[in-house]
């Protein structure tokens, strides 16, 4: 049987499992780091943390536009049949916001560090200089900015909480392949 790389009409395919948890656990950490980096006495240590923060936020915006890219050429699979009819039209509406949320949010930062009056350069993993997007300097600019920031993290953060939640509801109480299906391609529950 050939590897399944795309998606089929009841399964992720490699390349959409991989992207999935790639962006999961670098958004937690991500997450994690902000964090912790706004909290740190040590300037010095807070600056190099700031630079690794806005790398991996850099990262991740790659691996999200790849990811929304291959969403959209690659047809998701349906929902099971047991699924009910308020989360087969909620789950979608749930999860245009998670993509909204991924995509928002590293250019909210990127937005940030474009129009702070520090103007401390950007390079991703010291491996070239990012440009900073066409936007004026100025406090006021950042203030936004930050606020805008936190407050796209805190909701991300609660809405992933909120997918975390509902794919174990699927896999513990409703035991159905909606969890399993994005952790493999081939699931012993992909009759159901
Ligand atoms: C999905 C990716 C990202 C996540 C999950 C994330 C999350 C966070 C969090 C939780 C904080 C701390 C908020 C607080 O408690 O005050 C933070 C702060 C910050 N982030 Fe991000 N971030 C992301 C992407 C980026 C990117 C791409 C940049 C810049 C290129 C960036 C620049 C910053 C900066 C400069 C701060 C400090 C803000 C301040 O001084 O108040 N972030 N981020």
């Amino acid at each position: 049987m050939p590897t399944p790389i795309t998606n089929s009409p009841t399964r992720y395919g490699w390349v959409a499992i991989l992207l999935h948890w790639l962006i999961g656990i670098i958004f937690i950490g991500q997450f994690g780091l902000g964090f912790i980096m706004v909290r740190i006495e040590s300037q010095r240590t807070a600056f190099e943390l700031i630079q690794l923060h806005k790398s991996f936020g850099f990262l991740l915006l790659g691996l999200i536009i790849l990811r929304i890219a291959w969403r959209l050429g690659n047809t998701a699979p349906a929902l099971p049949a047991s699924v009910g009819s308020l989360e087969r039209r909620t789950a979608p509406l749930a999860h245009l916001a998670l993509y909204a949320f991924q995509l928002a949010l590293p250019l909210s930062g990127w937005a940030l560090v474009s129009v702070s009056m520090l103007e401390i350069p950007t390079m991703p993993f010291n491996l070239f200089v990012m440009p900073n997007l066409p936007l004026g300097l100025s406090d006021a600019a950042e203030g936004f900015w930050a606020a805008a920031h936190w407050y796209l993290a805190y909701a991300g953060a609660a809405l992933v909480a909120l997918h975390a939640l509902a794919a174990l509801r699927h896999h513990f109480w409703l035991r159905d392949s909606v969890l399993t299906r994005m952790i493999t391609p081939s699931s012993a529950r992909d009759m159901e």
